[in-house]
Parts: structure tokens; sequence; C-alpha cells
């Protein structure tokens, strides 16, 4: 970790490696690193900082949480041949999407309600990710008004993640909010017409909407306050009411189906003069064939981190599946279960293109907001940076399907590792 290392000269992003030196020199500066990044601490240390709701809100999975064990052990089944004596001191992590050159391979995943984590919701998320130059994905969940969400991305790179309501005129304001609050992609989330069945969330009646935290995106957007008067409801006097109502716009039950598809990627295009399009929660290779069949930009392979569909297929095998038929026809994203830089290195491997990591940035959100958010994904940057040293890989466009050993699909369920 010599700070004057060469390979400063040949990358076009900082070299996140040195992070590693920052906190193991720090006890020589009178400082602490802020906290273990270890992905069972984390849960640890985010479990005593929030409230038991804001703790089972951000844990909680469909069921018995057999898909979010599912996730974890594909990562298990690949394993990383490392190679050696390659020419590391040239290496760069940079990536590159949608047109945005950004330090790695890697975004935020859409987390709604962060008021819940943490009092100023997403901003200090945003904020960091541009600091980081990682794009920052936006759920129509949030608890800050889009506006909000864009100022505090400044030039960050974007997208707007879309529950689409079952009322036109509304998804058109949310989409044309976040066009001109400079979201430069839409990402429609397609896995969650309602909430799996959580079994924490529902023993606590844990769920903000209902309680008059996190509406803040449909309650400044100009229709749904039309559609609140329309109602009779105040959001002043009955903020329950109107979080309710809000959230029932959002994900209650409605399903949308393929042919309404073509009509929003329209739209979309029409308001963001051409902007990218892309489909996030699909599993199947048949749906993967029907988002590239209807034009989309791109697709987000996703299992929504095991917290919909239980017993469902790891989010890894999934990406596997779709890669095979459909790699070389549209832009793959992942997503689900990323606990560290080698779950990155696999899935890239696996013929992803880009990966979303959604839990561990909540959880240092949860610790400690804003310096939480930065520590574990500087962290996260530095762990995948210190990879492709140690493991002899020069750029992201080196990782291919050579690069993993792989056992067999199959196996049991290990209960003991469901911590992380
Ligand atoms: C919403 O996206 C959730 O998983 O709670």
């Amino acid at each position: 970790m010599d700070p004057n290392s060469e390979n400063k000269k040949h990358r076009t992003t900082p070299e996140w490696a040195q992070y590693q030196r920052e906190n193991l020199w720090a006890a020589n500066e009178g400082k602490v690193p802020p906290f273990n990044t270890d992905p069972g601490k984390l849960e640890e240390r985010a479990q005593e900082k929030l409230t038991e709701g804001g703790w089972f809100y951000a844990s909680s999975n469909a069921g018995q949480s057999e898909t979010h064990l599912a996730n974890r052990q594909a990562f298990y089944r690949h394993k990383i041949v490392p190679r050696m004596l390659v020419d590391t001191n040239k290496r760069d992590t940079a990536a590159e999407i949608w047109g945005h050159k950004v330090s790695a391979p890697i975004g935020f995943a859409p987390i709604g309600i962060n008021k819940i984590y943490n009092k100023d919701g997403e901003l200090p998320v945003a904020k960091v990710a541009a600091e980081l130059n990682l794009p920052y994905a936006l759920s129509t969940a949030g608890s800050q008004p889009i506006e909000a969400v864009g100022k505090a991305n400044g030039n960050g790179p974007r997208f707007f993640q879309l529950y689409m309501p079952h009322d036109d005129e509304l998804t058109i304001s949310l989409l044309q909010r976040a066009h001109d609050s400079g979201f430069t992609a839409c990402i429609l989330t397609v896995d969650t017409w309602q909430l799996g069945w959580r079994h924490n969330d529902v023993a606590t009646s844990d769920y903000a909407f209902y309680y008059g935290v996190g509406a803040d995106l449909g309650l400044s957007d100009p229709v749904f306050k039309k559609r609140l008067a329309a109602a009779g409801i105040d959001p002043v006097k009955n903020p329950n009411e109107a979080g309710a109502f809000w959230i029932d716009q959002v994900w209650h039950g409605r399903a949308w189906s393929w042919e309404k598809i073509p009509w929003l990627i329209r739209t979309w295009k029409e308001i963001s003069g051409g902007k990218p399009f892309a489909i996030k929660g699909v599993q199947s290779v048949l749906d993967a064939k029907k988002c590239v069949e209807l034009g989309c930009d791109g697709i987000v392979v996703s299992n929504h981190a095991g917290r919909q569909v239980d017993g469902a297929i790891a989010s890894l095998d999934a990406l596997e599946n779709i890669a095979n038929a459909v790699g070389d026809k549209i832009y793959i994203m992942y997503d689900s279960g990323i606990r560290g830089a080698a779950d990155i290195f696999k899935a890239l491997a696996l013929g992803a293109k880009f990966v979303f990591v959604g839990r561990l940035w909540v959880y240092g959100l949860s610790i400690m907001g804003e310096t939480g958010v930065r520590h574990v994904m500087k962290g996260l940057l530095a762990d995948l940076d210190i990879m492709f040293n140690v493991a002899g890989c020069q750029n992201v466009g080196q990782i291919d399907r050579t690069w993993l050993e792989s056992h067999p699909k199959g196996g049991s369920l290990l209960r003991e590792r469901s911590k992380i």
C-alpha cells in the first residue's frame, strides 16, 4: 500500500486500495476506523442501533428466508481461480454504465424509506454515491422528494426505480420529476405488486407508511396531491391515511402485465429524450427473452434479495441461466445477496455487466449515517481494488467465466449461514 505506488498513473479512478492503508495507519494519528465492515458484524451493529421496527424492515425476508439463503449459497458454489504475476500495477476498477464512466461496476440498489434508518433518509446516501462516483438508484418508495435527492446527488450518475402506479397521470408525473431532477434511466421493478409475507413485520405491525413516515416522495407530487384532495385526505391532519393512500398507489396487490410495457417504454423515452429503460426483478429466461423482444435496454436479474418469493431460485443461478441465453442481446445487471468484492467478481464472471448493492449500505447508514455509508462503500471499493491486485485482474473487461471453478447446483440449505 505504498501511497506513491505507480498504479496511480494508470488509473482513471482513485486508487481505492489506499483506504486499507488509511484505516491501518489511523491509530498513529489517534483515530479509529468507524466500525468493522465484516457483513455479520455490520448486521449486529445495525440491529443494536435501529429500533426493532427499523431492524425488522431492513433484515426481513419472505417466509422462511430460504431465497435469501439460496442467494448466499449460490455464491459459495463458485470459487475464484486467482492468476499470478500479472502486472496489476496497471489495474483500474473503472466501469461504464449507460454512458457514465464510474469508479467500479457497483451501484447503490434502490431501497425505500431510508428515514427509518437515518433521519435524513436518502439524502446522505445520494451524496456519498456522487462523491464516490457510483450510480445511485432512487426507489419510488423513497422518503425524500425526488428533487431533493437529485440535488443531494449533484453531478453524480443517478437512475429512477419505478414502482408503476395504476394511474397513468401519476406515473407520468413521477417520470417527469425524475427526468427534470437529472435521473438518467428508468428501472421498472416487477417483482413487488405487494410485499412478500415477512413474519417479523407482520407480527409487529411494522410498516412505516401506515404510521406517518416515509411517504414524502408521493406527498410532494402534484398529481398525487390532487388525488389526496379528491379523496378528502389532509396529509397534515391525517398522516397515516395519507401515507397509506400513497403506498396503495405503489405496491398494493395490483399487478401489471407485459401489455403495459411498450406504453411505459414509449412514455419514458418521450419524457427523457430516449434515455435507457430496464426491468428489475427478472429471474426466468423466458422473461429475459421477453425483455429483449420488447426492446428494453437492460434487465436487473434480482429476486429482491429474498424479500418477495420464498423458496425461489438463487439470483446468481438465474443470472447464469439468463446470461447464457441472452447475454449477447441485452445489458445484464445483477443484485441480491452481495456481501463483498468476491461476490461482485463472481457475478461479473457469470455474465453481469454491473452489480447493485443494497443491505450493506443500509447497515452502514443505520450505524453511522453519512459516515457509515461512506465507510461501507469505500471499504467495498477497496476490497474490490485489492481483489484485482491479489487475484491478478487488471480491469473489469478481463473478468469472464474462465475465472471461476464451479461446483454443481443443488445441495441443502445451510441454516447456520443465515446471518450473512
Ligand atoms: C421493498 O422494496 C421492500 O423490499 O420492502
